[in-house]
Protein backbone atom coordinates (compact mmCIF):
# COMPACT_ATOMS: atom_id res chain seq x y z
CA UNK A 1 0.00 0.00 0.00
CA UNK A 2 1.07 3.69 -0.49
CA UNK A 3 2.23 5.67 2.18
CA UNK A 4 1.02 9.06 3.02
CA UNK A 5 3.97 11.05 4.84
CA UNK A 6 1.95 13.94 6.72
CA UNK A 7 4.01 17.15 7.73
CA UNK A 8 3.41 18.90 10.36
CA UNK A 9 2.17 22.46 9.09
CA UNK A 10 1.93 22.30 5.53
CA UNK A 11 1.82 26.03 3.68
CA UNK A 12 1.10 28.09 1.04
CA UNK A 13 4.80 27.69 0.02
CA UNK A 14 5.44 30.38 -2.56
CA UNK A 15 9.10 28.60 -3.19
CA UNK A 16 7.23 25.78 -4.24
CA UNK A 17 5.50 27.13 -6.70
CA UNK A 18 6.51 29.40 -10.45
CA UNK A 19 6.75 32.53 -8.82
CA UNK A 20 10.50 31.55 -7.14
CA UNK A 21 11.20 30.89 -11.05
CA UNK A 22 11.05 34.42 -12.02
CA UNK A 23 14.14 35.92 -10.74
CA UNK A 24 16.61 33.37 -11.11
CA UNK A 25 18.55 33.15 -14.43
CA UNK A 26 17.26 30.98 -17.18
CA UNK A 27 14.65 30.09 -15.49
CA UNK A 28 13.27 33.73 -14.93
CA UNK A 29 13.31 33.98 -18.50
CA UNK A 30 9.86 33.61 -19.10
CA UNK A 31 6.70 33.75 -16.87
CA UNK A 32 4.54 31.21 -17.76
CA UNK A 33 2.06 29.66 -15.25
CA UNK A 34 2.62 25.88 -16.16
CA UNK A 35 6.16 26.10 -14.57
CA UNK A 36 7.15 24.16 -11.09
CA UNK A 37 9.44 25.62 -8.43
CA UNK A 38 13.24 24.76 -9.49
CA UNK A 39 13.47 24.68 -5.65
CA UNK A 40 11.93 21.03 -4.82
CA UNK A 41 13.73 19.89 -8.36
CA UNK A 42 16.65 21.16 -7.11
CA UNK A 43 15.74 18.97 -3.95
CA UNK A 44 15.27 16.18 -5.91
CA UNK A 45 18.05 16.40 -8.29
CA UNK A 46 20.68 16.99 -5.25
CA UNK A 47 19.53 13.95 -3.22
CA UNK A 48 20.48 11.66 -6.03
CA UNK A 49 24.17 12.61 -7.58
CA UNK A 50 24.88 9.41 -8.87
CA UNK A 51 21.97 10.24 -11.24
CA UNK A 52 23.68 10.61 -14.71
CA UNK A 53 20.05 10.79 -17.21
CA UNK A 54 17.12 12.91 -15.85
CA UNK A 55 13.83 12.42 -17.71
CA UNK A 56 10.96 15.16 -17.52
CA UNK A 57 8.23 13.51 -19.65
CA UNK A 58 6.12 16.59 -18.88
CA UNK A 59 8.74 19.11 -19.89
CA UNK A 60 6.53 21.93 -19.66
CA UNK A 61 9.40 25.87 -19.54
CA UNK A 62 11.60 22.92 -18.83
CA UNK A 63 12.38 24.15 -15.27
CA UNK A 64 13.64 20.01 -14.27
CA UNK A 65 16.00 19.88 -17.59
CA UNK A 66 17.66 23.19 -16.95
CA UNK A 67 18.00 22.21 -13.29
CA UNK A 68 19.78 18.61 -14.62
CA UNK A 69 22.06 20.42 -16.82
CA UNK A 70 23.11 23.03 -14.54
CA UNK A 71 23.71 19.91 -12.31
CA UNK A 72 25.90 18.68 -14.79
CA UNK A 73 23.68 15.57 -15.17
CA UNK A 74 22.07 14.88 -18.79
CA UNK A 75 18.38 15.68 -19.45
CA UNK A 76 15.95 14.54 -21.46
CA UNK A 77 12.78 15.75 -21.94
CA UNK A 78 9.14 15.76 -23.72
CA UNK A 79 6.57 17.77 -24.55
CA UNK A 80 3.60 18.11 -26.50
CA UNK A 81 3.56 21.85 -27.05
CA UNK A 82 6.30 22.98 -29.70
CA UNK A 83 6.34 26.32 -28.36
CA UNK A 84 7.55 25.26 -24.78
CA UNK A 85 9.83 22.45 -26.66
CA UNK A 86 11.92 25.54 -28.14
CA UNK A 87 11.58 27.40 -24.96
CA UNK A 88 13.26 24.62 -23.06
CA UNK A 89 15.63 23.92 -25.90
CA UNK A 90 17.33 27.53 -25.82
CA UNK A 91 17.03 27.80 -21.77
CA UNK A 92 19.20 24.77 -22.08
CA UNK A 93 21.70 25.35 -25.12
CA UNK A 94 24.86 26.20 -24.49
CA UNK A 95 26.05 30.33 -25.74
CA UNK A 96 29.53 31.29 -26.85
CA UNK A 97 30.71 34.45 -25.69
CA UNK A 98 30.56 36.25 -29.34
CA UNK A 99 26.93 34.92 -29.26
CA UNK A 100 26.09 36.89 -26.23
CA UNK A 101 28.16 39.89 -27.83
CA UNK A 102 26.73 39.67 -31.51
CA UNK A 103 23.01 39.41 -29.28
CA UNK A 104 23.85 42.81 -27.56
CA UNK A 105 24.61 44.47 -31.21
CA UNK A 106 21.99 42.69 -32.69
CA UNK A 107 19.65 44.24 -30.25
CA UNK A 108 21.22 47.77 -31.05
CA UNK A 109 20.30 47.22 -35.06
CA UNK A 110 16.73 46.09 -34.56
CA UNK A 111 15.79 49.06 -32.33
CA UNK A 112 17.38 51.75 -34.62
CA UNK A 113 15.20 49.75 -37.62
CA UNK A 114 12.02 49.95 -35.31
CA UNK A 115 12.61 53.54 -34.54
CA UNK A 116 13.57 54.48 -38.37
CA UNK A 117 10.26 51.81 -39.52
CA UNK A 118 12.68 50.91 -41.89
CA UNK A 119 11.39 47.29 -41.89
CA UNK A 120 7.87 46.00 -43.23
CA UNK A 121 6.01 45.31 -39.85
CA UNK A 122 5.23 41.72 -39.25
CA UNK A 123 1.62 40.51 -40.15
CA UNK A 124 -0.66 41.28 -36.99
CA UNK A 125 -1.04 37.75 -35.42
CA UNK A 126 -4.50 35.84 -35.72
CA UNK A 127 -5.40 36.26 -32.12
CA UNK A 128 -8.78 36.31 -31.13
CA UNK A 129 -10.12 39.70 -29.87
CA UNK A 130 -6.09 41.77 -30.09
CA UNK A 131 -7.17 45.09 -29.15
CA UNK A 132 -7.91 43.39 -25.49
CA UNK A 133 -4.26 42.26 -25.75
CA UNK A 134 -2.34 45.41 -26.96
CA UNK A 135 -3.66 49.12 -28.05
CA UNK A 136 -2.74 49.98 -31.45
CA UNK A 137 0.21 51.88 -30.78
CA UNK A 138 1.57 49.15 -28.97
CA UNK A 139 1.04 46.30 -31.33
CA UNK A 140 2.56 48.34 -34.06
CA UNK A 141 5.67 48.17 -31.92
CA UNK A 142 5.56 44.97 -31.75
CA UNK A 143 4.84 44.41 -35.21
CA UNK A 144 7.97 46.15 -36.35
CA UNK A 145 10.07 44.71 -33.43
CA UNK A 146 9.11 41.16 -34.54
CA UNK A 147 10.15 41.85 -38.29
CA UNK A 148 13.31 43.84 -37.50
CA UNK A 149 14.14 40.51 -35.50
CA UNK A 150 13.71 38.61 -38.81
CA UNK A 151 15.49 41.11 -40.83
CA UNK A 152 18.85 41.04 -38.48
CA UNK A 153 19.19 38.07 -37.08
CA UNK A 154 18.15 35.35 -39.79
CA UNK A 155 16.47 32.67 -38.61
CA UNK A 156 17.64 29.80 -36.88
CA UNK A 157 20.32 31.32 -35.30
CA UNK A 158 21.31 31.96 -31.45
CA UNK A 159 21.35 35.63 -31.66
CA UNK A 160 17.55 35.23 -33.69
CA UNK A 161 16.38 32.74 -30.52
CA UNK A 162 18.16 34.95 -27.82
CA UNK A 163 16.15 37.83 -29.37
CA UNK A 164 12.71 36.85 -29.59
CA UNK A 165 12.98 34.78 -25.80
CA UNK A 166 13.45 38.96 -24.98
CA UNK A 167 10.71 39.56 -27.62
CA UNK A 168 8.35 37.23 -25.93
CA UNK A 169 9.01 38.95 -22.40
CA UNK A 170 8.93 42.84 -23.59
CA UNK A 171 5.16 41.60 -25.33
CA UNK A 172 3.88 39.86 -22.98
CA UNK A 173 4.87 43.55 -20.37
CA UNK A 174 2.78 45.84 -22.87
CA UNK A 175 0.25 43.91 -22.85
CA UNK A 176 -3.05 44.42 -20.72
CA UNK A 177 -2.72 40.61 -19.49
CA UNK A 178 -2.68 40.18 -15.58
CA UNK A 179 -1.44 37.51 -14.43
CA UNK A 180 -2.25 37.70 -10.39
CA UNK A 181 -4.47 34.50 -10.42
CA UNK A 182 -3.28 31.18 -11.39
CA UNK A 183 -4.74 31.94 -14.71
CA UNK A 184 -4.76 34.91 -16.63
CA UNK A 185 -6.80 37.69 -17.52
CA UNK A 186 -7.17 41.28 -18.36
CA UNK A 187 -6.46 44.31 -16.89
CA UNK A 188 -9.43 46.57 -16.54
CA UNK A 189 -7.82 49.59 -17.65
CA UNK A 190 -4.92 50.67 -20.00
CA UNK A 191 -1.47 50.20 -18.47
CA UNK A 192 -0.09 53.55 -17.17
CA UNK A 193 3.21 52.86 -19.59
CA UNK A 194 1.93 55.47 -22.13
CA UNK A 195 1.55 58.31 -19.31
CA UNK A 196 4.58 57.62 -17.60
CA UNK A 197 6.29 57.90 -21.26
CA UNK A 198 7.66 54.42 -21.39
CA UNK A 199 10.50 54.39 -24.11
CA UNK A 200 9.18 50.68 -25.58
CA UNK A 201 12.77 50.17 -27.63
CA UNK A 202 14.20 50.86 -23.66
CA UNK A 203 12.30 47.97 -22.45
CA UNK A 204 12.91 45.82 -25.29
CA UNK A 205 16.78 46.80 -24.63
CA UNK A 206 16.53 45.64 -20.65
CA UNK A 207 14.60 42.40 -21.48
CA UNK A 208 17.31 41.53 -24.12
CA UNK A 209 20.35 42.20 -21.28
CA UNK A 210 18.04 40.52 -18.30
CA UNK A 211 18.11 37.38 -21.11
CA UNK A 212 21.92 37.72 -22.06
CA UNK A 213 22.46 37.72 -18.47
CA UNK A 214 21.14 34.26 -18.26
CA UNK A 215 22.51 32.87 -21.31
CA UNK A 216 26.48 33.77 -20.25
CA UNK A 217 25.97 31.35 -17.37
CA UNK A 218 26.24 27.99 -19.53
CA UNK A 219 25.22 24.77 -18.24
CA UNK A 220 27.58 22.02 -17.99
CA UNK A 221 25.50 18.98 -19.16
CA UNK A 222 23.40 18.56 -21.93
CA UNK A 223 19.38 18.23 -23.17
CA UNK A 224 17.44 16.59 -25.50
CA UNK A 225 14.24 18.23 -25.79
CA UNK A 226 11.71 16.18 -27.89
CA UNK A 227 8.81 17.38 -29.53
CA UNK A 228 6.11 14.10 -28.42
CA UNK A 229 3.45 12.76 -26.79
CA UNK A 230 4.34 11.41 -23.29
CA UNK A 231 1.92 8.86 -23.39
CA UNK A 232 4.13 6.89 -25.81
CA UNK A 233 7.52 8.03 -23.92
CA UNK A 234 9.21 4.60 -24.75
CA UNK A 235 9.05 6.28 -28.52
CA UNK A 236 11.30 9.22 -27.88
CA UNK A 237 13.71 8.25 -24.94
CA UNK A 238 15.72 5.71 -26.54
CA UNK A 239 18.57 5.52 -23.68
CA UNK A 240 17.90 4.28 -19.43
CA UNK A 241 16.66 6.98 -17.28
CA UNK A 242 18.65 6.86 -14.01
CA UNK A 243 15.74 9.71 -12.46
CA UNK A 244 12.28 11.28 -12.98
CA UNK A 245 11.56 14.23 -12.05
CA UNK A 246 8.33 16.22 -13.60
CA UNK A 247 4.81 17.73 -12.74
CA UNK A 248 2.37 16.71 -15.20
CA UNK A 249 -1.22 18.31 -16.17
CA UNK A 250 -3.04 18.26 -13.53
CA UNK A 251 -6.81 17.25 -13.68
CA UNK A 252 -8.12 20.45 -13.13
CA UNK A 253 -9.77 21.50 -16.24
CA UNK A 254 -6.92 24.29 -16.98
CA UNK A 255 -6.00 24.86 -20.24
CA UNK A 256 -1.78 25.35 -20.53
CA UNK A 257 -2.93 26.44 -24.83
CA UNK A 258 -5.00 29.01 -23.39
CA UNK A 259 -2.44 31.28 -21.45
CA UNK A 260 0.30 30.03 -23.99
CA UNK A 261 -1.69 31.63 -27.35
CA UNK A 262 0.60 35.24 -27.48
CA UNK A 263 3.48 33.51 -27.43
CA UNK A 264 2.70 30.60 -30.00
CA UNK A 265 1.03 33.18 -32.27
CA UNK A 266 4.06 35.54 -31.94
CA UNK A 267 6.60 33.26 -32.61
CA UNK A 268 4.43 31.03 -35.26
CA UNK A 269 3.39 28.10 -33.84
CA UNK A 270 -0.25 28.46 -34.02
CA UNK A 271 -1.62 30.01 -36.72
CA UNK A 272 -5.16 29.84 -36.05
CA UNK A 273 -8.15 29.08 -33.19
CA UNK A 274 -8.75 25.56 -34.53
CA UNK A 275 -5.04 24.37 -34.22
CA UNK A 276 -5.10 25.67 -30.79
CA UNK A 277 -8.13 23.51 -30.21
CA UNK A 278 -6.67 20.10 -31.96
CA UNK A 279 -3.31 20.80 -29.75
CA UNK A 280 -5.31 21.31 -26.60
CA UNK A 281 -7.07 17.72 -27.59
CA UNK A 282 -3.92 15.92 -28.05
CA UNK A 283 -2.66 17.16 -24.27
CA UNK A 284 -3.57 15.35 -21.38
CA UNK A 285 -6.34 16.92 -19.74
CA UNK A 286 -6.75 19.00 -22.75
CA UNK A 287 -10.24 20.48 -22.18
CA UNK A 288 -10.32 23.07 -24.23
CA UNK A 289 -12.68 24.38 -27.88
CA UNK A 290 -12.44 21.37 -29.52
CA UNK A 291 -11.76 19.15 -26.61
CA UNK A 292 -14.83 19.55 -24.64
CA UNK A 293 -17.41 18.32 -27.78
CA UNK A 294 -15.36 15.40 -28.44
CA UNK A 295 -15.14 14.13 -24.95
CA UNK A 296 -18.77 13.55 -25.45
CA UNK A 297 -18.49 11.18 -27.45
CA UNK A 298 -14.75 9.66 -26.49
CA UNK A 299 -14.32 5.96 -26.03
CA UNK A 300 -12.08 4.40 -23.64
CA UNK A 301 -9.11 2.38 -25.13
CA UNK A 302 -8.27 -1.39 -24.51
CA UNK A 303 -5.53 -0.27 -21.97
CA UNK A 304 -7.96 1.54 -19.36
CA UNK A 305 -7.21 2.25 -15.88
CA UNK A 306 -9.55 0.30 -13.50
CA UNK A 307 -9.61 1.34 -9.85
CA UNK A 308 -12.41 1.35 -7.45
CA UNK A 309 -11.19 4.69 -5.91
CA UNK A 310 -11.80 6.38 -9.61
CA UNK A 311 -15.02 4.38 -9.86
CA UNK A 312 -16.83 5.41 -6.77
CA UNK A 313 -15.35 9.21 -7.66
CA UNK A 314 -17.24 9.02 -11.50
CA UNK A 315 -19.84 7.40 -9.79
CA UNK A 316 -20.41 10.88 -7.47
CA UNK A 317 -20.00 13.12 -10.31
CA UNK A 318 -22.42 11.70 -12.49
CA UNK A 319 -25.00 11.58 -9.73
CA UNK A 320 -24.27 15.01 -8.50
CA UNK A 321 -27.06 16.51 -10.96
CA UNK A 322 -25.01 19.11 -13.09
CA UNK A 323 -25.72 19.34 -16.46
CA UNK A 324 -22.09 18.78 -16.93
CA UNK A 325 -21.55 16.31 -14.71
CA UNK A 326 -21.65 13.29 -17.60
CA UNK A 327 -18.46 14.83 -19.53
CA UNK A 328 -16.87 15.78 -16.51
CA UNK A 329 -16.80 12.03 -15.69
CA UNK A 330 -15.54 11.54 -19.51
CA UNK A 331 -12.43 13.94 -18.97
CA UNK A 332 -11.45 12.41 -15.73
CA UNK A 333 -11.91 8.40 -17.20
CA UNK A 334 -9.62 9.74 -19.96
CA UNK A 335 -7.00 11.74 -17.98
CA UNK A 336 -6.65 8.64 -15.71
CA UNK A 337 -6.59 6.43 -18.89
CA UNK A 338 -3.58 8.55 -20.50
CA UNK A 339 -1.92 8.82 -17.24
CA UNK A 340 -1.94 4.75 -17.30
CA UNK A 341 -0.61 4.44 -20.58
CA UNK A 342 2.01 6.99 -19.51
CA UNK A 343 3.05 5.16 -16.28
CA UNK A 344 2.94 1.46 -18.70
CA UNK A 345 5.09 2.92 -21.64
CA UNK A 346 7.55 4.93 -19.03
CA UNK A 347 8.60 1.60 -17.42
CA UNK A 348 10.71 0.52 -20.62
CA UNK A 349 13.19 3.55 -20.08
CA UNK A 350 13.77 3.06 -16.75
CA UNK A 351 17.19 1.82 -15.68
CA UNK A 352 16.90 -0.59 -12.47
CA UNK A 353 16.69 1.18 -8.95
CA UNK A 354 15.54 4.70 -11.01
CA UNK A 355 13.35 6.84 -8.99
CA UNK A 356 10.40 8.99 -9.85
CA UNK A 357 8.97 11.86 -8.57
CA UNK A 358 5.82 13.48 -9.97
CA UNK A 359 4.43 16.56 -8.53
CA UNK A 360 0.89 16.58 -8.29
CA UNK A 361 -1.97 18.08 -6.89
CA UNK A 362 -5.51 16.85 -6.36
CA UNK A 363 -8.58 18.42 -7.69
CA UNK A 364 -12.43 18.97 -6.22
CA UNK A 365 -15.42 18.81 -8.74
CA UNK A 366 -18.64 20.03 -7.18
CA UNK A 367 -17.75 18.66 -3.75
CA UNK A 368 -16.23 15.47 -4.74
CA UNK A 369 -12.23 15.16 -3.76
CA UNK A 370 -10.04 13.65 -6.57
CA UNK A 371 -7.41 12.02 -4.88
CA UNK A 372 -4.89 12.22 -7.68
CA UNK A 373 -1.96 11.14 -5.87
CA UNK A 374 -3.83 7.87 -4.70
CA UNK A 375 -4.88 6.92 -8.60
CA UNK A 376 -0.74 7.58 -8.97
CA UNK A 377 0.07 5.86 -6.13
CA UNK A 378 -1.96 2.88 -7.35
CA UNK A 379 -0.77 2.89 -10.86
CA UNK A 380 3.12 2.57 -9.58
CA UNK A 381 2.25 -0.25 -7.35
CA UNK A 382 0.38 -2.06 -9.97
CA UNK A 383 3.38 -1.60 -12.39
CA UNK A 384 5.52 -3.04 -9.85
CA UNK A 385 7.44 -0.14 -8.54
CA UNK A 386 8.41 -0.34 -4.57
CA UNK A 387 8.67 2.41 -1.80
CA UNK A 388 5.68 4.15 -3.15
CA UNK A 389 4.93 7.22 -1.28
CA UNK A 390 2.84 10.86 -1.54
CA UNK A 391 4.58 12.95 0.35
CA UNK A 392 2.90 16.42 0.30
CA UNK A 393 4.74 19.35 -0.82
CA UNK A 394 1.97 22.66 -0.12
CA UNK A 395 -1.31 23.50 0.06
CA UNK A 396 -2.52 25.00 -3.31
CA UNK A 397 -5.17 27.82 -2.58
CA UNK A 398 -7.02 28.42 0.40
CA UNK A 399 -9.06 25.53 0.15
CA UNK A 400 -8.00 23.15 2.53
CA UNK A 401 -8.08 19.87 1.09
CA UNK A 402 -6.27 21.11 -2.25
CA UNK A 403 -3.14 19.95 -1.92
CA UNK A 404 0.02 19.43 -3.93
CA UNK A 405 2.14 16.09 -3.48
CA UNK A 406 5.20 14.41 -4.77
CA UNK A 407 4.78 10.77 -5.71
CA UNK A 408 7.66 9.03 -5.65
CA UNK A 409 8.67 5.41 -6.24
CA UNK A 410 11.79 3.75 -7.21
CA UNK A 411 11.79 1.20 -10.31
CA UNK A 412 12.76 -2.76 -9.80
CA UNK A 413 13.84 -3.27 -12.84
C1 LIG B 1 2.29 21.17 -15.40
S1 LIG B 1 2.99 21.43 -16.98
C2 LIG B 1 4.72 21.13 -16.71
C3 LIG B 1 5.41 22.31 -16.09
C4 LIG B 1 6.90 22.16 -15.98
N1 LIG B 1 7.24 21.31 -14.87
C5 LIG B 1 7.55 23.53 -15.81
O1 LIG B 1 8.21 23.78 -14.82
O2 LIG B 1 7.35 24.38 -16.68
C6 LIG B 1 2.49 20.03 -17.88
C7 LIG B 1 3.04 19.96 -19.28
O3 LIG B 1 2.63 18.73 -19.86
C8 LIG B 1 2.51 18.95 -21.26
N2 LIG B 1 1.71 17.85 -21.83
C9 LIG B 1 0.38 17.66 -21.78
N3 LIG B 1 0.04 16.52 -22.41
C10 LIG B 1 1.19 15.97 -22.87
C11 LIG B 1 1.49 14.80 -23.59
N4 LIG B 1 0.53 13.96 -23.98
N5 LIG B 1 2.78 14.55 -23.87
C12 LIG B 1 3.76 15.40 -23.49
N6 LIG B 1 3.53 16.55 -22.82
C13 LIG B 1 2.26 16.83 -22.50
C14 LIG B 1 1.87 20.31 -21.36
O4 LIG B 1 2.13 20.89 -22.63
C15 LIG B 1 2.57 21.06 -20.21
O5 LIG B 1 3.69 21.74 -20.69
Amino acid sequence: MSVYVEPLKLGRRADYTFKMNTVTGRHGWLRLTPAYSLKIVEEIISAHPRAKRVLDPFCGTGTTALTAVYHGRDAVTVDINPFLVWLADVKTRCFSPSDVVRTAEACREVTSIVTRKSVDPWTSPPIHNIQRWWDADTLEYLRLLRAGIDAVAGSDTPVHALLLVAFCRTMIKLSNAAFNHQSMSFKEQQQLRIDLGVDYNSVFTEDVHFVLEGASENPRGSASVLLGDARYVDRYVHVPVDLVVTSPPYANRISYIRELRPYMYWLGFLASGREAGELDWQAIGGTWGIATSRLANWKRPDNRFVSEHLESVIDEIRRAGNPSGAILANYLVKYFDDMWEHFCNLTSVLSPGAEVHYIIGNSKFYNTVVATEHLYAEMLERLGFEQVRCVPVRKRNSKKELIEFDVTGKWRG
